[in-house]
Order: structure tokens, then sequence, then C-alpha cells
């Protein structure tokens, strides 16, 4: 992950989440790898829940900019979430769905123009024996056909997450430790042949633009 400006989001914001606790292993993790973390705190954006009417009279909130300026500013996003009834957490669909609305304006692209052929691995954890799996197979659909994002195959679901940290917030199990290691290389893998096809040019001559 060397030299990889990674944006890590976590689907649950609660005090105590697991997925906030997942998500801080994989930050350690990409630190130690030589990334550039952000993390990005869904719940402090406020989003109302999306309503055309909200949208019609004051524009989409803006804090929904901040999201779209942390996604632009990453090489690739790292989404660590619980499911809830086997879907995705509304406080990540409402956001991205927000982010969709943006349309270009000033020094800003749209939001879907901010995650098109943008890299983005998931990871997910829940007390159950399927690890919140489900959220990511709708994540996965949801992020590669309506936002254009290149979803790494590689993803990990921490099932027992309630079991799996020891006190100082690392994983008990050196497979599962591993398996977000491996979620992680594959992104800064990704990450890294978009950047050099991107400077090898459409002709592949290696000329900078
Ligand atoms: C509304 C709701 C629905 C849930 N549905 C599921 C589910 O489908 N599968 C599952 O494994 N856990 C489910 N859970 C349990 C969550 O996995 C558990 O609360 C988990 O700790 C939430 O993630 P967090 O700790 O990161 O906040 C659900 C929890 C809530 C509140």
């Amino acid at each position: 992950m060397q030299g990889i400006r990674l944006l890590v989001i976590p689907g649950s914001q609660r005090n105590g989440s697991l997925n906030k606790r997942l998500a801080s292993v994989a930050v350690k993790l990409a630190t130690n790898a030589g990334a550039t973390v952000d993390e990005m705190d869904l719940r402090e954006l406020q989003l109302p829940v999306y309503d055309g009417d909200i949208e019609a009279a004051s524009g989409v909130p803006p804090s929904a900019l901040r999201l779209l300026e942390a996604i632009m500013a990453a090489d690739a996003v790292l989404v660590v979430t619980p499911e809830y009834n086997g879907f995705p957490t509304p406080l990540v669909v409402n956001a991205f769905d927000w982010l969709s609305r943006i349309t270009a304006g000033g020094a800003h692209p749209a939001g879907l123009a901010a995650t098109a052929n943008k890299p983005i691995g998931l990871l997910s954890a829940s007390p159950g024996p399927l690890g919140a799996l489900r959220s990511m197979n709708f994540l996965r659909q949801y992020f590669q056909m309506a936002f254009a994002m290149i979803v790494v195959p590689q993803q990990f679901a921490l099932s027992r997450a309630h079991e799996a940290f020891d006190e100082a917030g690392g994983l008990k199990d050196e497979k599962a430790l591993r398996a977000v290691d491996g979620v992680l290389a594959a992104i800064g893998s990704l990450a890294n042949a978009l950047r050099a096809a991107r400077l090898a040019g459409p002709t592949g001559s290696g000329v900078t633009r």
C-alpha cells in the first residue's frame, strides 16, 4: 500500500461498533504498509434521509460535499459495514445516495464522476455466523453498477465479531488478520495498477498528461 491514499468508511458509528473496531484494525495495517489513511465518520455529516423535496427546496446538503472531497482525494476506498436484515446500513446507502445527487459545480465534479473507476474494497463484521456477508454482496452490486467503482474481488466477513477482538483492539485470530491484510493488498495493487495505466496514457507511451 506504499504511497496509496486510502479512505476508510465504517458503516456503523455507534459507540462500541464492531465494524468500527474492524475498520481500526484495517487502518493500522494500511498505515503500517505505507498508506496514508483518512477516516470518514458518516454520522458526522448529519445527512437527512434522502428526500426529493429537501433536494428541490435546498439542494444537496453541503456536508455531502465532504464525502465527495474525501473520495476525490483518495486513491481507493474501504467500506467496513454491518448488515441490518441482510442489507447494508442506511448510514452508508443514504450517504452515497446523496453523493450521487451532487452535480458538477465550481471546483468539483459530479458525485458519480468522483466515484467512477475508483477502487473500493469491502469488509464486514457481525456477531452472527456469517459476519454480515450479505451486506457486501449488495454493496458490491451497488458500488459497481450505480457508482462505476471497481470493487476488488477479495473481501472478508468477520463472524462472531463480538468475540474476535483482544483488549488492545487487535484481532485474536491470525487468519482473520491475514484476510483483512489480503483485502488491503488487493486494493493497493489495483490502485497502483490504475495509477500506472493513467501515467502510461491512452497509447501506453509513458507520457504523463
Ligand atoms: C435492525 C438490525 C438488523 C440486524 N440484522 C442483522 C442481520 O441481518 N445479520 C446479522 O448478522 N446481524 C444483524 N444485526 C445485528 C448486528 O450485526 C449487530 O448489532 C452488530 O453489532 C452491528 O454492527 P456494529 O457493531 O458495527 O454496530 C442487526 C441489528 C440491527 C439493529
